[in-house]
């Protein structure tokens, strides 16, 4: 099935200005959670976990690490990166589920902690999909001159709401931070971005969610004795609609370009398997594809900024040629980046 929303929309021409990505940070805790600690925990084991996501281990906050913190180390270091100093920054925007409070934004948090109080922002709360989102409305408000310099910050702190009871969930999550700093591809000089494209679905809250702690369900002794303040999803459910959706962004994003253009996918690190066959579905080689989930796990909106600072720093985004972020989760969303580096 094709999701008819599913449109790359590029950079349109005219006077609009090119956009590029100057630096990328990540930070992820010290505290690995390897298989067979949680082999301990619940009825699972090392190879069932292996087999069906393709996950090690996870990285897991300290206590009392925060979101903020996390996304702050991989602002600082994706700025260091860029040679901006926090002073520069027009737009803070940060892509998390598991911010450090329903409100205030998270983004407010960070550019507080890194030192950035003129700068404007928001949170993005489109899951899994919420740094492919943020990227593109970083390279908008660059393009038509608005700003010149955006710092995207993709963070989750999962180990927050994940309960460590339920086999079905835990085994998948972990925690980490990945940033990237847009600004105009003249100051950039690299990672230009050539478009992207954005989607939703509602009414699919029961495929993934947190069930309890919002409006519709505010914390209640009874949410919490029924652990509704852990995420719930449906596993089937979701790698359907992932595999669909991977194959189906990667086949548009990449029709009007030549094979020998592109130099790397970075998906969404959600599951091993559904990477495996939605390549294999695109008749993309692995080697044309960044992986890293089995040493981080799914950590929602960190993972593609995370996969991309780890494919850079592993000499996988080749200059010139095409890099191609797909990402889809919680809402139901998804989308794309393309970016030539
Ligand atoms: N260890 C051992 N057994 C388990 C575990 C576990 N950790 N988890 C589930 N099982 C059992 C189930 O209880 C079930 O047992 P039963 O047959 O006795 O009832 C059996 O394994 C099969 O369960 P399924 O849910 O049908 O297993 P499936 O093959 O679908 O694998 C999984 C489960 C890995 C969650 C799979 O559905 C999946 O990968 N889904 C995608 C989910 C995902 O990646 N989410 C990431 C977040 S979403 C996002 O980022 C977009």
């Amino acid at each position: 099935m094709t999701d008819p929303s599913i449109t790359p929309r590029p950079r349109p021409a005219g006077a609009l200005r090119r956009v590029g990505i100057a630096g990328l940070g990540h930070y992820v805790p010290e505290r690995r959670l390897t298989n067979a600690e949680l082999e301990r925990a619940v009825d699972t084991s090392d190879e069932w976990i292996v087999q069906r996501t393709g996950i090690r281990e996870r990285r897991i906050a300290a206590p009392g690490e925060l979101a903020s913190e996390m996304g702050a180390r991989a602002a600082l270091e994706a700025l260091a990166d860029a040679g901006i100093g926090a002073g520069a920054v027009d737009l803070l925007l940060c892509a998390t589920v598991t911010g450090d409070y329903i409100f205030p934004a998270t983004a407010c948090e960070i550019a507080h902690r890194i030192g950035a109080p003129q700068a404007g922002g928001f949170d993005i709360g489109a899951a899994c999909s919420g740094f492919v989102v943020g990227a593109q409305t970083a390279a908008q408000f660059i393009a038509t001159g608005a700003y010149e310099t955006v710092l995207v910050v993709g963070v989750e702190k999962l180990s927050a709401i994940v309960d460590y009871m339920d086999r079905g969930t835990c085994v998948i999550f972990g925690d980490g931070a990945g940033a990237a700093v847009f600004t105009t591809l003249e100051r950039a000089g690299r990672g230009e971005y050539l478009g992207g494209s954005s989607g939703m679905r509602g009414g699919e809250a029961d495929a993934l969610s947190l069930p309890a702690g919002g409006t519709k369900s505010p914390a209640t002794f009874d949410t919490v004795e029924r652990r509704e303040h852990f995420v719930r999803m449906q596993g089937r459910q979701i790698y359907r609609f992932a595999v669909t959706t991977f194959v189906d962004l990667v086949e548009k994003a990449l029709a009007p370009y030549g094979d020998d253009e592109l130099g790397l996918v970075v998906p969404h690190q959600v599951n091993l398997r559904i990477i495996e066959s939605a390549a294999e579905q695109c008749g993309l080689p692995m080697d044309r594809v960044f992986v890293n989930i089995d040493r981080y796990g799914n950590t929602s909106a960190a993972s593609v900024p995370l996969a991309l600072y780890e494919a850079r720093a592993a000499g996988r985004l080749v200059p010139g040629k095409l890099v191609c972020c797909v990402a889809f989760g919680a809402g139901l969303t998804w989308g794309h980046v393309l970016l030539r580096w």
